[in-house]
């Protein structure tokens, strides 16, 4: 079936236990994967389905490589629909067209079609995730992005015993492409999935689903990492284990200062190493829980389940347990309330870059350009002669500066790069609100909430020292937005509540040590202002992670255009490279 079993061969070590930790530190070598997009019949809470996936995984293949390697990905498409896969928080440096948002550095892969994705990874060490970048594909087609490193581990001292991935998805019963027509076609809040999952598993707390439970077994008195990744589409999560702390030495690939927590929050985008001690006395049972749950600030109807999977301890007696029912003596204990923004707040607030001489902190101190953008929800008056099932018989959309992304027909990459006559963008994203208001404070039916459709992008020259102020609104109503940003990792030098204020904030930043990544979390409420300097041309989405607010328009782009010097600039496209 497999072209290469590499990929398949680490899917199976991997999602039961990566053994042999800290692997040699071999020279850069190129790996390669072949995934096959493909449907495979899959079967959750008793609905069988067929459900879209890489090489019939669900979650799908781990991608394992070392830091300096080059890595090729065959992706063929097997189905009767368009497909692209994005890895979400790899640099590529000089590699836009391996980026594969589509529309954005490419166009789709056609069904019968294959196309390459080749790339380095560079200087980024710790977990990512890599998913399918068109509609919403990413709900079941998704999986690990693993860096291994090539000097020790900074953060222990400790021998780790092993390294587990720990995926949180959602599991819809009925088919997502449904979910998503409809609700682009009425602009209504899509339905909500029916189960949360960690590692493809719902866990006991739904219907029918006992024996589809993660199962994570452990030493007493030994340490673990888990390589957290958040692929659910629509909502953040806390995650916490039950009687044990976590210690985060990393988010999106870069270390952090440890610290010790009894629940993280992660956003969908964001990934979360941490460390685990094996240092309790259980029950008979000889398990505890681990248990996912959202974070929701949104009035919109969600998913309110929680998705829970058993740390068991070896040599306690039960070794013959296996479908799981929830054992009465345990509790979810460490677990946050789902509204719980001010332990969010503070999580946030905890993380900090490592900032050490072999992991400096490069935030850029000064800054060339500040944009100021809003990121809001919007509702649009219905159009003659459609049925609209939003709020008020209107529709959703969504909007940075009042701008709703429309996605071009045909890639924003290939058109810049081949200096195409179009109308397919324009490079007009106006960098501050154009009427600035009170964003978190008015009275959102007062206002005239209709955005402008189109596809305006920012431009900046190489080596640009850029802020984005993000300023969410309470337009509809507060909301959390994880925001990504394609092709850099960025710094969060500053967030809060209420309005950012040019006068008062920057001069509160933390240009020491703050967070770098590649998805910020945006207080409900408030602003999250993020440093980066443009050193990879090329064009590069800019969205929210929130798969609902991406299709109705909370996103935009931005073209780094090549520098002067040496490895400034982009490499010419692959000859395989998708054309529209
Ligand atoms: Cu993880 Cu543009 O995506």
């Amino acid at each position: 079936m497999l072209g290469l079993c590499n990929s398949h061969r680490l899917f199976v070590v991997t999602l039961v236990v990566l053994a042999g930790i800290q692997p040699s530190y071999s020279s850069p070598t190129t790996r390669y994967f072949q995934f096959n997009v493909e449907w495979k019949k899959v079967t959750r809470l008793c609905h069988t389905k067929p459900l879209l996936t890489v090489n019939g995984e669900y979650p799908g293949p781990t991608v394992a490589v070392h830091e300096g390697d080059n890595v090729e990905v065959k992706v063929t498409n097997r189905i009767a629909k368009n497909t692209t896969i994005h890895w979400h928080g790899i640099r590529q440096l000089r590699s836009g067209w391996a980026d594969g948002p589509a529309y954005i550095t490419q166009c789709p892969i056609r069904g019968g079609q294959s196309y390459t994705y080749v790339f380095s990874v560079i200087d980024q060490r710790g977990t990512l995730l890599w998913h399918a970048h068109y509609g919403w594909q990413r709900a079941s087609v998704y999986g690990a992005f693993i860096i291994y490193p090539r000097m020790p581990y900074p953060f222990s001292a400790v021998p780790i015993k092993a390294e587990v991935p720990i995926i949180f998805g959602e599991w819809w019963n009925g088919d997502v492409d449904a979910v998503e027509n409809e609700m682009m076609l009425y602009g209504s809040g899509p339905n909500s999935s029916d189960a949360y999952t960690i590692n493809g598993l719902p866990g006991p707390l739904y219907p029918c689903s006992n024996k589809d439970t993660f199962i994570q077994t452990v030493e007493r008195g030994k340490t673990y990492m888990l390589r957290i990744i958040n692929a659910a589409l629509n909502d953040e999560l806390f995650f916490a284990i039950a009687n044990h702390t976590l210690t985060v030495v990393e988010v999106d690939a870069i270390y952090t200062k440890p610290f010790t927590t009894t629940a993280i929050m992660v956003a969908p985008g964001q990934t979360t190493d941490v460390l685990i001690t094996a240092n309790q006395i259980p029950d008979s049972s000889g398990m505890f829980l681990m248990a996912a749950t959202p974070y929701v600030t949104a009035i919109f109807p969600f998913n309110n389940s929680t998705t829970i999977a058993f740390l068991k301890y070896k040599n306690t007696g039960n070794e013959k347990f296996e479908a799981p029912t929830l054992p009465r003596s345990l509790t979810l204990g460490n677990l946050p309330e789902m509204r719980d923004t001010a332990f969010a707040t503070k999580f946030s607030k905890k993380l900090r870059s490592l900032a050490s001489l072999e992991y400096p902190c490069n935030v850029p101190k000064k800054i060339d350009k500040r944009v100021i953008t809003t990121i809001s929800l919007n509702l649009q008056d219905c159009p003659a002669n459609k049925t609209c099932k939003g709020y008020g018989d209107k529709r959703f959309s969504a909007s940075m500066n009042n701008q709703s992304f429309v996605r071009p027909s045909k890639s924003i990459l290939e058109s810049y790069y081949k200096n195409l006559a179009t109308d397919a963008y324009s490079t007009d994203f106006p960098e501050k609100p154009r009427n600035a208001f009170d964003y978190t404070g008015v009275d959102p039916l007062a206002e005239n909430m209709n955005a402008e459709f189109g596809t305006r992008i920012l431009v900046v020259s190489y080596g640009t020292s850029i802020e984005i102020v993000l300023q969410g609104t309470s337009f509809l109503n507060v909301e959390n937005h994880p925001i990504h940003v394609h092709g850099h990792n960025f710094f969060i030098v500053g967030s809060g509540f209420g309005n950012f204020n040019v006068a008062k904030h920057p001069a509160k930043y933390n240009l020491v040590d703050p967070p770098e990544r590649n998805t910020v979390a945006v207080p409900a409420g408030g602003w999250a202002a993020i440093r980066l300097k443009a050193d990879n041309p090329g064009v590069w989405f800019i969205h929210c992670h929130l798969e609902e607010h991406t299709s109705w328009g909370l996103s935009t782009a931005f073209i780094v255009k090549n520098g002067h010097g040496h490895s400034q600039s982009l490499l010419p496209p692959p000859e395989d490279f998708p054309l529209c």
